[in-house]
């Protein structure tokens, strides 16, 4: 994926630019408050349709204004043409992809598919299960293109069930067909979500031989105890599950977890180790992305510098350079980039005003 061209209007402090960005590596450099992260933003919302920041469009609309425009125009895998373009107001979004309406957002995602690195992707490591499983199933999806319909399936029949669940109801025909319909979904679900776990451990152990000693294991929990069937867990705990209102096993209660030497990272490690983590991990499954669908996704680096020393900036710039991928990246001074730049675009932005400076 590689945009050519883009125009972003009134998002936030954003009211009105268009820039020609470069093929690979691009820093956006400006003082606090200038629009870096709206810049961000703005290509974020072109490909999920919603800010990362907020769920309420109209904090993102610059104010006073009623609608906010994103387009871009580029080319995708093959060399072939790409142009898209949304424009969201309160309560209505109008999202165009080659000349066609999109409808889903999850087909927008998969026509431009983008990762997010921001100060706050910490929290995959610290934040709860729930931060992990979102990150998970949105990985998932890019990749294997029948993962949406099983999820969408499993959580249709867990609503089901929490419904009966919450009705008090204990035997019923009604209630072992979910419990079916459940262990069913979850089986590929979990099937799914172990080879993805696996391939990006892969992935993630080329790319820390070459950055260095940082062993990690990525684990999969399933969501219930492993080595049992789902179906005999969710009919054995109706009882206790009738009692809390809720069905407490499934793949909704699966997570992710990450360690190092055997204990947790989010013990054991410091911020920078962790960000350094995340970097690579997200990197990893950028390269897997790309592997599997032969294209790469934008990756969007809010903020290079917050918790990385100027080694860990250099190492994390090298791995970028590595993956063809075309790369969106802030910071608030150049030297941020320390020695490793080389051939790409650097822009200033100042006031919400963007302006090319390097080619
Ligand atoms: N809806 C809005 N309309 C106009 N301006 C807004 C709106 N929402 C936020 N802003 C302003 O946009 C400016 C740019 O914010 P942004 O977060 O993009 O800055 P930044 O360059 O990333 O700064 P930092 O280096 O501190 O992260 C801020 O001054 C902010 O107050
Ligand atoms: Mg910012």
């Amino acid at each position: 994926m590689q945009i050519e061209s883009l125009r972003i209007q009134n998002v936030r402090i954003l009211d009105n630019i268009r820039i020609t960005p470069g093929q690979t590596l691009n820093s956006i450099v400006g003082p606090n408050a200038s629009g870096k992260t709206s810049f961000l933003e703005a290509i974020y919302i072109l490909s999920r349709g919603r800010s990362f920041r907020t769920p309420r469009i109209h904090e993102v609309i610059t104010n006073h204004k009623e609608t906010l425009l994103v387009s871009a125009e580029g080319s995708n895998r093959n060399d072939r043409r790409m142009q898209t373009g949304i424009e969201k107001s309160r309560g209505r979004t109008c999202l165009k992809y080659n000349g066609f309406i999109v409808s889903k957002i999850s087909q927008q995602a998969a026509n431009l598919p983008v990762i997010l690195i921001t100060p706050e992707s910490h929290s995959l490591v610290t934040g709860d299960p729930k931060r992990r499983r979102l990150w998970l199933d949105w990985a998932l999806f890019h990749v294997e293109p029948s993962y949406l319909d099983h999820w969408r399936a499993y959580h249709r029949a867990y609503r089901q069930r929490n419904h009966l669940v919450q009705q008090g109801m204990k035997d019923s025909n009604q209630i072992t067909g979910w419990e079916r319909a459940m262990e069913q979904e979850a089986t590929v679900i979990t099937f799914l979500r172990k080879r993805f776990i696996e391939d990006l451990q892969g992935q993630f152990t080329l790319l820390a031989e070459e950055t260095g000693p940082l062993q990690v294991q990525i684990e999969l929990q399933q969501g219930w105890t492993d080595g049992t069937n789902l179906y005999e867990v969710l009919e054995s705990s109706r009882e206790a599950d009738i009692q809390t209102g809720h069905t407490r096993h499934g793949i909704h209660r699966g997570d992710v977890v990450f360690k190092r030497d055997n204990r947790s990272m989010s013990r054991v490690c410091s911020r920078g180790e962790i960000k350094q983590f995340i970097t690579i991990l997200l990197i990893a499954q950028a390269r897997l992305l790309s592997m599997r669908l032969g294209e790469y996704p934008l990756i969007l680096f809010d903020d290079l510098a917050s918790e990385l020393d100027v080694n860990s900036r250099n190492l994390v710039i090298t791995l970028l350079q590595g993956l063809h991928s075309q790369v969106f990246m802030t910071m608030t001074d150049i030297e941020s980039t320390g020695t490793a730049r080389v051939g790409e675009a650097v822009f200033h932005v100042e006031h919400g005003n963007i302006r090319k400076v390097v080619r």
